[in-house]
């Protein structure tokens, strides 16, 4: 099957998501016609939120972008864009150190079935943002409201009391 291109999939762990996850969906958004964005099930992450529940953090987050749809995904993420007929990945790329990495995948990604990797600088703002700082941040009471939506926050922070 010819991969649609005017189609994009942003993969990720989304754990959760982010302002920085978002401006990169928002903007893939305004490229192409249609967005998945999909949630890697990752078994070697120390994940705080379930699968399903970054699903829902991110269906409810880009609720006002609609031509984003919201998956989850086992394997490899060129196995998603596959089977739904897409032909561009987007990765947001905050620093050089990021870079090493994404170029990686991105060779293997076009290796094993010619997908293609777009990678788009991150906004300066979020250049220092990860899902790990936040979780971190919350973790100790820290103030996350400039980095995560407020359901996010609330979620995070309730999970913290928690464990
Ligand atoms: O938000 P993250 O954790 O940086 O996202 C990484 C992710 C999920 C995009 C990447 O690990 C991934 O695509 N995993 C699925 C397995 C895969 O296809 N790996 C790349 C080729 S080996």
């Amino acid at each position: 099957m010819k991969p649609e291109s005017r189609h994009a999939v942003c993969p990720g762990s989304f754990d959760p998501v982010t302002y920085g996850h978002l401006d990169i969906i928002r903007r893939t958004s305004q490229l192409y016609d249609e967005v998945w964005v999909a949630v890697f099930h990752n078994a070697s992450k120390n994940a705080v939120f379930t699968v399903e529940e970054r699903v829902e953090l991110l269906r409810e987050t880009t609720a006002d972008m609609p031509n984003v749809r919201v998956a989850s995904f086992r394997g490899l993420v060129v196995d998603f864009c596959e089977e739904r007929g897409v032909g561009v990945i987007v990765k947001g790329v905050r620093a050089v150190s990021d870079f090493d990495y994404e170029l990686q995948m991105a060779q293997m990604n076009y290796g094993l079935r010619g997908i293609e990797t777009v990678m788009m600088p991150t906004n300066p703002l979020y250049s220092f943002l990860s899902s790990s700082m936040v979780k971190d941040a919350a973790k100790w009471g820290g103030d996350i409201s400039p980095h995560v939506p407020d359901i996010v926050q609330r979620r995070l922070v309730e999970r913290m009391r928690q464990e």
